[in-house]
């Protein structure tokens, strides 16, 4: 539309002006908001943007393939995904504390994203997704007195470049309509929140590559079946914790001692608050049934009906 389109150019004429023939560097998380950002600067300065997608091992199911079809191969964004999962898993090992995951895989993230940009650089010029809230929120005392929220988006101080945030004045809404525009898919734009830390903080307790396994696995079946009943675009977010309780089952003749999953699904204005989704009966039986069947070392699913406040969205 108009507006769509008029933003576009405007947005494109400025940050072209600004980055004349010098190089620009971005960090991709496979949100949506680095994503929209990455591919607008794209359309400003091309191959003058090197984008940088770190890959923590702990994204979803499929999610880091997406990425890279949808930024790489379909706009053609030169994309460099690092993949530094076992960074990650070795920096974790042993840590059980919610507030001490965030911190490592900031600073690993940060360190990796560093390594990256030495390497490929030199850069004069960062991209960053900033959108209009974060620029209200930050400043104030907000959710990040309770959960520290590292963005993988967050970058120290002394890394000197001049930014670019082509979504400063947008707002979420605003973002998805822009991604459409500029050729993103669907299902990147329309994205649900999901937080840096990834898979990390939906493993209570330590994280183990096991316990990723089956994070990940019982989060696909949840994200299938929720999208089969089309519910993918009712409810603000979902997704299934691994809550580190066992349980004894029965299966066939013999006794299970086996893992809990906990299903997660809310409805939320901005994350601030949140009510559990009324997801039907029958769609829960087949998530139920699905996951203690196809995800080995799960013999329980539990749904979690708690609002926030007093819970949070995330278990940890
Ligand atoms: P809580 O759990 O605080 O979550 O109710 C509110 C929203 O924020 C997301 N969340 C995070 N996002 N880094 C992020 O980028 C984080 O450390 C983090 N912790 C929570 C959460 O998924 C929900 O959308």
């Amino acid at each position: 539309d108009w507006t769509m389109s008029s933003l576009i150019d405007e947005t494109v004429a400025r940050v072209r002006a600004q980055v004349g023939s010098r190089r620009v560097l971005c960090a991709l998380s496979g949100g949506v908001d680095s994503s929209v950002a990455a591919a607008l600067v794209h359309r400003a300065v091309g191959e003058q943007l090197t984008a940088v997608f770190v890959d923590h091992g702990l994204l979803r199911q499929g999610e880091a393939a997406a990425v890279m079809a949808s930024l790489k191969d379909g706009l053609g964004i030169q994309v460099v995904r690092i993949d530094a999962a076992d960074r990650f898993l070795a920096r974790l090992r042993g840590v059980s504390d919610p507030e001490q995951k965030r911190k490592i895989i900031g600073e690993e993230f940060i360190r990796v994203f560093e390594d990256a940009s030495t390497r490929l650089g030199p850069f004069d010029f960062l991209v960053q997704g900033t959108l209009y809230t974060d620029v209200i929120e930050s400043g104030t005392a907000t959710a990040a007195t309770i959960k520290s929220h590292h963005n993988v988006g967050g970058l120290p101080e002394d890394m000197r470049f001049t930014l670019i945030e082509p979504l400063r004045e947008l707002f979420k809404d605003e973002v998805r309509a822009l991604g459409e525009a500029l050729g993103l898919p669907r299902e990147l734009v329309w994205r649900q929140p999901f937080p840096g830390p990834g898979l990390a903080i939906r493993i209570i307790g330590e994280v183990t590559p096991d316990k990723l396994a089956i994070v990940r696995a019982s989060d696909a079946i949840l994200r299938e079946e929720i999208a089969r009943a089309g519910l993918d675009r009712e409810i603000w977010q979902y997704f299934t914790v691994l809550t580190g309780i066992r349980s004894v089952g029965v299966m066939g003749d013999e006794r299970t001692y086996a893992h809990t999953i906990a299903v997660r699904a809310v409805q939320s204005q901005e994350g601030m608050t949140a009510d559990w989704a009324r997801i039907p009966y029958d769609v829960l039986a087949r998530i139920s049934t699905r996951i203690v069947n196809e995800v080995p070392g799960v013999n329980r699913v539990v749904y979690d009906i708690t609002t926030k406040p007093p819970a949070t969205i995330e278990w940890e």
